[in-house]
């Protein structure tokens, strides 16, 4: 028996149950994993709450990311063995010491990559590759606005973006995050709770608004995000923060400047392993090189998950949130 983190019916973070858990041998295409550090993602509340129905019913293993130690290795599998250092992003289940993973999602860990990094980055780190360079590919001198810049997919987003040459507005909820998000790459911070955010963009821009908008915090934002963006540009939809943004008529994006608007989700992004090993080795490198670094803000033990939960959604959070098994 393991520790881990369940959940059994959907509700708070109350609801996060610590208890021992059988894991078993690896099936075929599996690996068994032991973590060293699981990653805290905001869609691990989606699921815990029930936004995001689980796909293996009740109750769950809470988390998406990790990485750890192989311990065991399935029939059939061949490019993962015992004792390979891995980081992953996978389906539910890594809120534990141990787990059962597809090996297809495993991705071994250069030796510079500690594993605390890892856990930290496999999701935001990935899902901040795809955003600029895949889903709207920023160019030296484009213009992005990027909400809550602060948080664990804004931190590292910000610093690649800079490093990509992009003029970073950044969007946050306090002056200590203003403070952080500006030494992480943003050359601009608009306090949004305070601060009419589409006029902002307007000044710092000098009325050219955005090429593009990556928004992760949803209803609060919208549709005030399309208002910063030029004319053909891209509103990339990419999290529910604050809530889910509302239906609405399709037709906004014309009157708004013939608008491309997407909610992509690192899933589908990475669901090749080609494409999954090529934006994790760039995301390997651009850390390794110092360009871009991971903040490892916030470490709880495993048992305190709840806390974990209770201070990202009380926006109480900077970077990346990690559990300690
Ligand atoms: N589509 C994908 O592939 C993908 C992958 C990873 C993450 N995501 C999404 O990206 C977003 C960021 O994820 P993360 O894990 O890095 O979280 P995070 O940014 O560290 O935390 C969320 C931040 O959102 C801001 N926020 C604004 N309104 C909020 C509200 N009403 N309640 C709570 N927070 C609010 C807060 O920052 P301020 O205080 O500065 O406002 C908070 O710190 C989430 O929406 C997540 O679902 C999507």
């Amino acid at each position: 028996m393991v520790a881990a983190v369940r959940v059994h019916k959907a509700g708070g973070p109350e609801v996060l149950t610590y208890e021992d858990v059988s894991v078993p041998d690896p099936g075929p295409g599996q690996v068994k994993v032991r973590n060293h550090a699981c990653g805290v993602n905001f869609i691990d509340t989606y699921f815990r709450m029930g936004m995001y129905p689980s796909p293996v019913g009740m109750p769950f293993i809470s988390g998406n990311e990790g990485a750890g130690e192989v311990i065991a290795v399935g029939q059939g599998v061949t490019d993962i063995k015992v004792g390979d250092r891995v980081g992953y992003v996978a389906g539910l289940g890594s809120y534990a010491a141990e787990r059962l993973l597809p090996a297809d999602r495993a991705v071994k860990l250069p030796a510079n990559i500690s594993y605390e990094q890892a856990a930290a980055m496999m999701l935001k780190g990935l899902t901040a590759q795809y955003l600029l360079r895949r889903t709207y590919k920023v160019s030296k001198g484009d213009n992005l606005l990027i909400h809550a810049a602060a948080g664990g997919v804004g931190l590292i987003a910000c610093q690649w973006a800079n490093v990509l040459g992009a003029n970073v507005i950044g969007t946050v909820g306090s002056k200590e995050k203003a403070d952080l998000a500006k030494k992480n790459g943003a050359h601009h911070v608009i306090l949004y709770r305070d601060e009419d955010f589409v006029a902002r963009v307007k000044e710092l821009t000098g009325g050219k608004l955005c090429e593009v908008v990556y928004d992760g915090v949803g209803k609060a934002t919208f549709p005030a995000s399309l208002d910063c963006i030029k004319p053909l540009g891209m509103f990339v939809s990419f999290g529910s923060a604050s809530g889910q943004i509302e239906a609405f008529n399709i037709n906004i994006l014309q009157t708004k400047g013939s608008l491309f608007a997407t909610r992509p989700t690192l899933n589908h992004y990475a669901a090749k392993r080609e494409d999954l090993l090529k934006a994790a080795a760039e995301l390997f490198d651009v850390v390794a090189s110092g360009k871009v670094k991971i903040p490892v803000n916030q470490k709880y033990p495993l048992k305190d998950a709840q806390q974990a939960h209770r201070d990202l959604e009380g926006r109480a959070t900077t970077g990346s949130s990690i559990l300690l098994p």
